[in-house]
């Protein structure tokens, strides 16, 4: 086994080019599995044990395995590049640097479940992305990789097309049900479950949703052998993963590393470190919507199921480090306003409780909030989770309530301070600020 394959994003110049990625042995892997049944595809997808690489880590062959294989009616691929979750910025790397894999993912993923058509959806604010998926899906039409001249370039009869649409600008649009009602020209609400969508999914036919670092990951499966991806990175959950990182550290990037690196290793060996020596206080492991790591959970494997034991998920691998002198609170409350001013409204439970957890975390962060403030940020916490039709819901709960568990004194602090604030006035008979306080302590 190498050490730390790329497989996704190889250093190889121009890749990005048909000839080169050719030259390569691209299209090779898709030529491959055209002499094998589609249900032999899906087994060896699930021997890689590949898991869904746009949050929630969904096993991909078990996915495909929900497809009905009756072919009367058309079915479909959307693969969800929408990618507007903060931290999250890896998916637009594949689209630069390696869309030709992408392409050929889905040429997989489409004949092992006899999809019609796939949909590369891609944020509506990555024009440059969009262009540039655009310009080698066109290039592979040309060269008769994509649509009808497959016939005769592949000598098959099986025929797939490839369409790139643009999003329409909302993190919402990146929820799978919402995505088909964007991609139907609807507004992006999410719609509810059951029935899955690969009961009823686009214009009501039967669709898998997968990511886009999901479905790139698919032809070199097949061109290394599912038993050798396997036994890349954590067992449980092997493979490379993008990690995007970001915040303080020396080298923010996207890194392709094995699964189950340690987070430490991450940030010291690979990002450069802390910038100025500074100690790390939280780390967001996977995208805003994941519950925080303190400074003292650093060795923990970065794998979904390392990560499941204590508490959060590998989300997106979006990598967020915060250093010692971070405001917390301030933290929480950037990503309570970004989840308030996303959340589509169609529930009850997001709609009212996002704002209210950006509410009473203003109201924390300007040192206004009262001690039962804490209680009610965790009870509003409670009363959105699990009670949403998709799980902006929880997105929104789980980093405020993960925050607060983990950085309960930081919180205290801030009502603390509120509380020395009043008698202080009164005291001083002048107008406190915190910083007068605080020469004043
Ligand atoms: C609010 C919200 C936003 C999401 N945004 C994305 C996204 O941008 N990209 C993505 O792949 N999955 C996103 N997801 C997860 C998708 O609903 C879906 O689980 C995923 O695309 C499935 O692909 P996978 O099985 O390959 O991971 C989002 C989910 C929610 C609730």
């Amino acid at each position: 086994m190498a050490e730390n394959p790329k497989i996704i994003l190889p250093d190889i110049p121009n890749y990005h080019k048909l000839e080169v990625y050719k030259q390569h042995g691209g299209y090779e892997s898709f030529k491959k599995i055209l002499t094998w049944t589609k249900d032999q595809v899906i087994d060896e997808v699930k021997k890689s044990n590949l898991r869904g690489r746009g949050g929630a880590c969904f096993p991909t062959g078990l996915k495909w395995s929900f497809m009905p294989k009756d072919d009367s009616k058309p079915k479909y691929l959307a693969i969800n590049g929408d990618e507007s979750e903060p931290g999250s910025f890896k998916d637009r790397q594949i689209f630069e640097s390696n869309p030709h894999q992408l392409i050929e993912g889905i040429l997989i993923a489409n004949y092992a479940m006899g999809n019609k058509a796939g949909y590369i959806y891609i944020r509506g604010e990555y024009h440059k992305w969009v262009t540039l998926m655009q310009d080698a899906v066109d290039e592979a039409y040309v060269a008769g990789l994509v649509g009808p001249k497959m016939k005769e370039t592949f000598g098959t009869d099986f025929v797939t097309d490839i369409y790139v649409h643009k999003g329409a600008g909302a993190y919402i649009c990146g929820e799978e049900t919402s995505l088909m009602n964007s991609l139907e020209g609807d507004r992006a609400y999410p719609r509810v479950k059951p029935p899955f969508p690969a009961q009823r999914g686009l214009w009501g036919m039967p669709t898998t949703v997968n990511n886009i670092e999901t479905i790139a990951a698919v032809p070199a499966i097949i061109k290394m052998g599912p038993e050798n991806y396997a036994k890349l990175g954590a067992a449980g959950h092997p493979g490379t993963l993008l990690y995007g990182v970001s915040g303080h550290v020396n080298k923010p990037g996207v890194y392709e590393l094995e699964t189950g690196i340690t987070l430490r290793s991450l940030i010291y060996d690979v990002c450069g470190g802390v910038p100025g020596g500074k100690k790390v206080k939280a780390v967001i492991p996977g995208g805003s919507s994941m519950p925080p790591l303190t400074g003292d959970e650093l060795d923990i494997n970065m794998d979904e199921e390392s990560l499941k034991q204590i508490g959060t998920h590998i989300g997106t691998a979006g990598v967020m480090v915060m250093d010692e002198d971070t405001d917390i609170v301030a933290v929480t409350l950037r990503i309570a306003h970004f989840y308030h001013h996303e959340s589509c409204g169609q529930c009850t439970p997001c709609r009212e409780g996002c704002g209210w957890l950006e509410k009473i975390l203003k109201r924390l962060v300007k040192s206004e909030a009262s001690s039962q403030d804490l209680d009610l940020l965790l009870s509003v916490c409670d009363n959105i989770e699990g009670n949403t039709i998709c799980a902006l819901g929880d997105a929104a709960a789980w980093p405020v309530r993960g925050f607060v568990q983990k950085f309960r004194s930081d919180f205290e602090a801030r009502v603390k301070v509120n509380r020395s604030f009043q008698s202080l006035n009164v005291v001083h008979g002048k107008r406190a600020t915190a910083s007068n306080l605080i020469t004043t302590l």
